[in-house]
């Protein structure tokens, strides 16, 4: 069977970075599994479907009209990698993620991504949920304030305005609901190694990872 590591944890804990870092160091595929949810969320909010919608959101989680391609994610065939990383569009996936049949109308579509040689994922629930016979689980997280200091930092090296403890405010918030949903709630599994990233560097904790897929 084709090999597969997983990323989990909290919002802007650096698992996107490092996920698709290890994907590049072992020539493997990578899952931003959380953007699914974010293109969800932006796509309702363009085509007037409300974040709570639950059967028109499965629906359209169903046909989303979605591509990965030249480093890129495309909604109807606009390259939506930009507006997908808003905030209020977090924000959005965090709510529509909540809806039991948007997440099982994604399941397969997430799925489909175990290619060979590999598959490098990242999300809240890759090795709980999508691929619980994955051959490394990760659960890499940061304490919420070196997050909100890492979103910040991104937020002002795109030349936006960012409020600190607003960030803080809202990742806590996002945590809390990802946390305490019914479905695929975020958390440790008891088969995934913990990575704690407060004092590490993206370099380090990519390495981490390869060291633990080599044992
Ligand atoms: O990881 P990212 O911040 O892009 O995810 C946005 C939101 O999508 C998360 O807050 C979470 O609620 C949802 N999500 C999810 N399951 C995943 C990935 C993301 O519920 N596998």
């Amino acid at each position: 069977t084709v090999p597969v590591i997983t990323i989990d944890g909290p919002s802007a804990s650096g698992k996107g970075t490092v996920a698709a870092q290890v994907a590049a160091r072992l020539a493997f595929h990578y899952l931003d599994s959380g953007s699914l949810y974010r293109l969800l969320a932006l796509h309702a909010r363009r085509s007037g479907i409300a974040w709570d919608d639950e059967p028109a959101l499965a629906e359209a989680a169903a046909g989303l009209p979605v591509e990965f391609s030249d480093g890129a994610v495309w909604l109807e065939g606009n390259d939506a990698s930009q507006d997908i990383r808003a905030e209020e569009i977090g924000i959005g996936a965090s709510k529509v993620g909540a809806l039991p049949t948007v997440r099982a109308a994604l399941l397969q579509r997430q799925r489909d991504f175990r290619e060979s040689p590999g598959l490098v994922t990242d999300g809240r629930d890759m090795g709980s949920v999508v691929f619980p016979d994955a051959m490394l689980k990760i659960f890499l997280t940061a304490s919420a304030e070196e997050r909100a200091s890492r979103r910040h930092k991104q937020l002002i090296g795109k030349g936006e305005s960012a409020n600190l403890a607003q960030i803080m405010q809202d990742i806590i918030d996002r945590d809390a609901r990802d946390a305490a949903r019914p479905v695929a709630p975020l958390r440790q599994e008891p088969d995934a190694f913990l990575l704690d990233t407060t004092e590490l560097t993206i370099d380090q904790a990519v390495d981490k990872v390869l060291v633990w897929f080599e044992e």
